[in-house]
């Protein structure tokens, strides 16, 4: 009896650090992604080092990326260029540069 407990703990421990380790991947592999893109489309004007922008909260640059997407008319000319970067952006790309530039130290 004791024996079949402690397998079950042995295999809730090891579901719960499988799960635990996929999550991880998948985040990095989010952040990746987020870095593509940030490198290919926003690096320009905010420079590689986006010192600006690190480490300001996942949803803050989330929502300030969607506020200038969704500009209606930007009169700056540079607004209007970074709205043109973020224009064929999904959601999920949006949100994974967020989270590239929430880790980027
Ligand atoms: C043509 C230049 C340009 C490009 C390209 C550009 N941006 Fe911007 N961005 C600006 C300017 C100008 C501002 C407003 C002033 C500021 O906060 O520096 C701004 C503001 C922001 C803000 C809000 C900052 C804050 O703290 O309120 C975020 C987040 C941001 N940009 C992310 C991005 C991302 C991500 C990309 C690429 C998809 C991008 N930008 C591409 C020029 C640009």
């Amino acid at each position: 009896m004791e024996k079949a407990w402690k397998q079950v703990c042995a295999f809730s421990l090891g579901a719960m650090l499988f799960v635990a380790v996929q999550s991880q991947a998948a985040q990095e592999d989010q952040t990746q992604e987020g870095r593509q893109i940030y490198e290919l489309r926003c690096a320009s004007c905010h420079g590689l080092e986006a010192e600006k922008l690190v480490g300001k909260p996942v949803q803050y640059l989330a929502d300030r990326m969607q506020d200038i997407k969704r500009m209606h008319d930007p009169l700056l000319e540079k607004m209007r260029r970074m709205q043109q970067a973020l224009e064929p952006l999904s959601d999920d790309q949006i949100e994974n540069i967020a989270l590239y530039l929430h880790k980027l130290q």
